[in-house]
């Protein structure tokens, strides 16, 4: 297994395989990339037969910023004939370790959304086949992938139950609440999904925290915040919805946020103000310095070029600050799918 597979944003292949290249480098996995502006995924192939097996096993997926979803796989099935397409994808799948369930998808494009009729098609059929030969164990630590790119050309894969994102192609079932006051509250909860293991949701996102959320209006974040039963100040000149007015959970500050500063310490800062991520990366680690917030997320928004350097620059920016602080912090960023130019970040004192 020397391909390693990778999901990502379209347009952010060039960011993807910086950072795969850079950490499989730095792991001492040589390799280089295929890719192409646009496909929504980038292909890492090690010069060592088993090198894509060895990256997954050695790197963290949570570390990976512009990848959405990996699994590792040989060449692609090319010519699949349309009468058996199964055939050859089980006599491929003897050279891969028995895994769980299938997770059948497509890149993330237009015809790649075309293509998941055939892949849904071929969901029983090849998990039949797999079975008969032995090769589904459900106590597996893979997972089964099929990647369809069309209907003559596939790759069969498997990534570790462990180290991976929870849903196919790292695209989360996330559904718009009809009381959410906007769009972008889907962002907060997928933040939230990704970076907060759900065992820890009753704790870390419990009723009664307090919060600041800056630029909230009209309050889609709020939302979330009020929703997990959270008390909120919401700093934005902007107008809030009414009906997050009246949950009484919510002060409305009519100020700027990058001047706003809490009376008393809270658990909560969360950040979707679109302004130089410079300014927002001092922001938050000022207030993570200072102890004016236990853990937040944040938006960055990304410049046209130098996008991978970027990220890097901010974080090393942020780590920073808080070590002068004498601070140990765990952040993260991660490109989730609601991110369009711009990146998420976690950020949370250790101690
Ligand atoms: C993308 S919107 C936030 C959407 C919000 N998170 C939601 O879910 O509804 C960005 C907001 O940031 C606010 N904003 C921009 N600059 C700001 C500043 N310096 N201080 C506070 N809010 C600011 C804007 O007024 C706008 O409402």
């Amino acid at each position: 297994m020397n391909h390693l597979f990778l999901h990502c944003r379209p347009g952010f292949e060039k960011e993807c395989a910086a950072e795969i290249q850079e950490l499989a480098t730095a792991a001492g996995v040589y390799g280089f990339i295929k890719t192409r502006e646009g496909q929504a995924y980038v292909i890492y192939v090690t010069h060592e037969p088993d090198g894509a097996q060895r990256l997954v096993g050695q790197l963290h997926f949570m570390d990976l910023v512009f990848a959405r979803q990996w699994f590792v796989t040989t060449a692609p099935l090319a010519n699949l004939p349309p009468g058996d397409r199964v055939g050859p994808l089980v006599e491929a799948a003897q050279a891969l370790p028995a895994a769980r369930s299938l997770v059948v998808e497509t890149p993330d494009t237009n015809e790649g959304k075309e293509l998941s009729t055939l892949g849904k098609k071929l969901t029983s059929p090849l998990m039949a086949a797999l079975k008969k030969q032995r090769l589904v164990d459900p106590k597996s630590r893979w997972h089964w992938h099929l990647l369809v790119l069309s209907g003559q050309c596939m790759y069969l894969g498997v990534s570790p139950v462990d180290n991976r994102a929870a849903w196919p192609m790292g695209i989360p079932r996330l559904r718009q609440p009809r009381e959410a006051p906007s769009r972008a509250t889907l962002k907060l909860e997928e933040a939230w999904h990704h970076f907060i293991p759900e065992y820890e949701w009753d704790v870390r996102l419990a009723g009664g925290l307090r919060a600041v959320d800056l630029g909230a209006a009209p309050g889609g974040w709020t939302w979330q915040l009020v929703r997990r039963g959270m008390f909120v100040d919401a700093v934005d000149n902007g107008p809030m919805a009414e009906s997050l007015m009246e949950s009484g959970q919510v002060t409305h500050h009519r100020e700027d946020g990058f001047v706003y500063q809490p009376k008393k310490s809270v658990d909560w800062l969360v950040c979707d103000i679109a302004d130089k991520p410079a300014r927002v990366a001092n922001m938050i680690a000022l207030w993570v310095s200072q102890g004016w917030c236990r853990e937040a997320v944040f938006n960055l928004k990304l410049p046209m070029k130098q996008r991978y350097a970027e990220v890097a620059r901010l974080r090393e920016r942020i780590e920073q600050q808080c070590e002068a602080a004498g601070l140990d912090v765990a952040l993260a960023f991660k490109q989730l799918y609601h991110d369009r130019e711009e990146v998420t970040g976690h950020i949370m004192r250790l101690r």
